[in-house]
């Protein structure tokens, strides 16, 4: 797929770099050839991500309501990309680009122009205040941030319209996505991954060795071509396997999703968190919904249907559980949504 020849010490440093968290990122783009080597692979499986996630929250039912982008950390501009890609580019009059790497900046204009001429896209001269007709798009950025620069972001983003983060799907990626949840959860309506607007229930004592994150399912390209074999292979990544954590939230002032949008009503749906645990004759799963986090179990004998679907890997980790035995949480029957 690569139309640059990689250079794969590039990969080995910017890898290195996005693996040691303990230390301040600092500025690390050092040229635009580091960020055209990162975009043509780092990137790509985040835009990866990106695409399984907007699929789970346009089934949440969060809908573009907003005609400017602000893509806020934009390194080489994927996140942008997946977004136009998603809804069109008819739908956005203009992508405002920060990051405090000016080349970040600039080559995700370029990325961006090349992609679509015809789109106004600006590099913002300051982290700024995000407009009432923004979405905001923050990707992968969060983990490197200090907590001061979180809370400022969430200010800088607390009037926009809408806000589409994705991140790893790892313990202090997710519960960074957490902290910025709830946040926001006063002017924002939570689309996705929630089911509820309430305290996220990964916040209670009981619940903390859990984190809010997905699998989403790589392109067959990641299978097939030999360039992403030997991507995985040097990067040591596992490319089956595609973990992020992820929130989509729309300002409270916006008119919420007409109820037909939806085959049942999300707060009468269940997220299915991580990956489900087969044993011999029987599943376990993470269900997350207005009765809090769940550990259930679902025996094969008592709803085959389900039981097949959550071994093969649903296309949506949203549920609906029609009969659950309690106090035992034993899973008795539902459907994928
Ligand atoms: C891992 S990269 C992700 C880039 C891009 N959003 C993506 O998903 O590919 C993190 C980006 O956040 C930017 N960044 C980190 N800290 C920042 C800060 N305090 N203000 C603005 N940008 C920041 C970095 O320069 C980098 O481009």
């Amino acid at each position: 797929m690569q139309e640059i020849d990689i250079n794969w010490d590039t990969l080995e440093r910017l890898r290195n770099r996005f693996l040691d968290t303990a230390k301040p990122a600092g500025v690390y783009w050092q040229s635009e050839e580091d960020l055209a080597h990162y975009h043509h692979t780092f990137a790509a499986r985040i835009g990866w991500k990106w695409d399984n996630a907007l699929a789970e929250a346009n089934q949440a039912g969060f809908q573009l309501q907003a005609r400017r982008i602000l893509d806020w950390g934009c390194g080489s501009g994927i996140a942008t990309l997946r977004v136009l890609a998603h809804f069109g580019p008819d739908a956005i009059d203009e992508v405002l680009l920060w990051d405090h790497s000016l080349a970040a900046c600039r080559f995700a204009k370029k990325t961006i122009r090349d992609a679509y001429p015809n789109l106004k896209v600006e590099i913002a001269a300051a982290p700024s205040t995000a407009d009432t007709d923004t979405l905001v798009l923050v990707s992968h950025a969060l983990t490197e941030l200090s907590q001061d620069t979180q809370d400022a972001l969430a200010k800088q983003i607390s009037s926009a319209a809408q806000i589409l983060v994705v991140e790893p799907g790892d313990y202090s990626a997710s519960r960074k996505l957490i902290a910025l949840r709830e946040t926001l959860r006063t002017d924002f309506h939570i689309a996705a991954p929630c089911t509820q607007c309430e305290a996220c229930p990964m916040l209670t004592v009981e619940n903390g060795r859990h984190w809010c994150h997905f699998f989403g399912k790589p392109p067959v390209e990641a299978f097939t071509e030999s360039f992403w074999a030997r991507f995985a292979q040097l990067m040591e990544i596992d490319l089956r396997s595609l973990p992020y954590s992820f929130l989509a939230v729309q300002n409270k002032t916006l008119s919420p999703p007409h109820p037909s949008q939806f085959t049942i009503h999300p707060s009468a749906a269940s997220r299915l968190i991580g990956r489900p645990r087969q044993f011999k004759g029987y599943t376990r799963l993470l269900s997350c919904d207005s009765a809090g986090i769940r550990d259930l179990e679902l025996q094969k004998r008592d709803d085959k249907q389900l039981w097949k679907a959550l071994k093969k890997g649903p296309a949506s980790t949203l549920f609906q559980w029609t009969e659950i035995e309690d106090p035992t949480a034993r899973l008795k029957s539902g459907r994928p949504l």
